[in-house]
């Protein structure tokens, strides 16, 4: 008989080791490796060969044919299609994580309400609230009188069983997967084995009847989905809800999408009454502009196939301490190093001896390298103490020599900017044709360092004006 041998699996990212140690050799995470047993584990096969049941043949089928239903159930909340990529897909499995508190749930329920509300039979299964607070949330929400079917449950079997009842659900929602458990496997709910076993049984319900399923997953402090990195892999789909402490807007993140684009987000507010879209995110990010302050320069973004603008403010302080400060928020520090390099080494600006502080005005956080020419900008204009047009926009990546390189979606990003009463931009030379308004205007310098003479520039002019 086969030994049932201990194994301790890494809870971060899932690997196997055979001995206890401080540190998982596979993702470098401290303290992760949780001893769980081999017997009966899922994903290591039966452990008797002969035992093993003789395989069934299945038919094998065409690419074309019938497929019943529409294959994406639309939600009606726009922000929300927009980030699954116009609506739940049938037999797919969708992961929403995010930090506990966020508003997880609050976003699911008012998806149930509305799907239910046109017609859907759609099931909410919550491992984590008794159906009383559900309740609560959902008269808090307004939508307690929709028909959508409640339950309180964490056995992965039992859910099955009461799901299987009736007509097919065309959602299921499983919040959260840490709280599921299934008899398959015999660790404690929330292990790595559990919760893979767990989103693996309900998967296999997706494809098999054609529901579509939304699993909801809470994130660690350190941003990564605790356990369910081993479904992200799983599953169709990956979205993350996230949102600074202290700001009360959303944003739901398209990090992986079998059946649409990545990149997209959806934005919400949080209100008392549940989360309001928010169809114009660049209003909520531009902050309070104030034509006088040095520091601050506005980034046109994009997120997906949408323009974000938002505003980088920087302080460039004089440092009192022999390492200065260089403290980031809402973007990357190595980045930031990287900007002020190549301001040093190629534009002849000194930031040595200054603490350095950038933030993304409303808490937003960027991702693209399109924002280092509006980094650069706003660090400058902050170490001069000469403040930016306030009606001018920045975007373009700069490269280690110094050159500006053009970023794509030049013509996207001057339109929204027009849009919202902007007048000049600062741009890269592209190959993109820039028809007409503020792109015909535009300062489109080559390499950084003309950028920073024309900062500086405007020192002169602006004597110059009062003289
Ligand atoms: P919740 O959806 O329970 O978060 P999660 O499921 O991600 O853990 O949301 C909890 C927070 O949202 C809580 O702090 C209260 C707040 N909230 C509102 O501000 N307004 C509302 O209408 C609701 C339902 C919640
Ligand atoms: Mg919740």
């Amino acid at each position: 008989m086969a030994k049932s041998r201990v194994q301790f699996i890494c809870q971060n990212c899932g690997s196997v080791h055979q001995r206890w140690a401080g540190k998982c050799d596979a993702c470098g995470e401290w303290n992760t490796l949780v001893e769980e047993g081999t017997s009966g584990g899922i994903g290591s096969g039966p452990a008797n060969t002969r035992n093993a049941r003789k395989g069934r043949a299945v038919v094998l089928t065409t690419l074309s044919g019938d497929i019943e239903d529409a294959p994406r159930i639309i939600s009606g909340i726009g922000e929300l299609d927009r980030a699954t990529g116009g609506g739940f897909v049938r037999g797919s499995a969708l992961l929403v994580g995010g930090d506990p508190g966020i508003g997880k749930s609050t976003l699911l329920t008012q998806a149930a309400a509305a799907l239910a509300s046109r017609g859907h039979r759609i099931v909410y299964v919550s491992g984590e609230e008794a159906v009383a607070q559900i309740r609560l949330r959902a008269q808090r929400l307004g939508v307690a009188d929709t028909p959508v079917e409640l339950a309180a449950e964490t056995n992965v079997e039992d859910i099955l069983a009461t799901i299987a009842d009736g007509k097919r659900p065309d959602l299921v929602i499983l919040d959260s997967i840490q709280t599921l458990w299934t008899d398959l496997a015999d660790s404690a709910p929330g292990t790595v084995t559990q919760v893979r076993a767990a989103a693996q049984a309900m998967i296999r319900y997706a494809k098999s009847t054609g529901a579509a399923i939304v699993l909801v997953g809470h994130v660690t402090k350190e941003g990564q989905i605790a356990g369910p990195r081993v479904v992200e892999h799983m599953v169709d789909g990956v979205l993350y809800f996230e949102g600074e402490g202290g700001h009360h807007y959303r944003i739901l993140r398209t990090v992986k999408n079998r059946f649409g684009p990545t990149d997209e987000i959806g934005v919400f507010e949080m209100s008392d009454k549940g989360l309001r879209e928010v169809s114009n995110p660049s209003e909520l990010f531009l902050g309070e502009r104030h034509a006088k302050s040095p520091g601050a320069a506005v980034f046109a973004g994009m997120e997906g196939t949408r323009p974000v603008l938002v505003e980088i403010q920087a302080l460039v302080a004089q440092s009192s301490l022999g390492t200065p400060r260089r403290a980031v928020v809402g973007w990357d520090g190595a980045r930031l190093s990287m900007v002020l390099a190549v301001l040093e080494a190629h534009c002849g600006v000194r930031f040595g001896q200054h603490d350095v502080y950038l933030n993304v005005a409303g808490g937003y956080r960027i991702s693209e390298p399109a924002a280092d020419l509006a980094v650069a900008a706003a660090l400058v204009s902050s170490l001069t103490g000469l403040a930016l047009p306030a009606d001018c926009v920045y975007f373009g990546e700069i490269s280690l020599s110094g050159a500006v390189r053009p970023v794509a979606h030049a013509q996207q990003r001057l339109k929204e900017a027009e849009k919202l009463g902007f007048g000049s931009a600062v741009l890269p030379l592209g190959s993109e044709e820039l028809a007409g308004g503020i792109g015909a205007g535009a300062f489109q310098p080559t390499e950084l360092a003309d950028l920073v003479a024309r900062i500086a520039g405007s020192r002169r002019s602006r004597v110059d004006d009062e003289e």
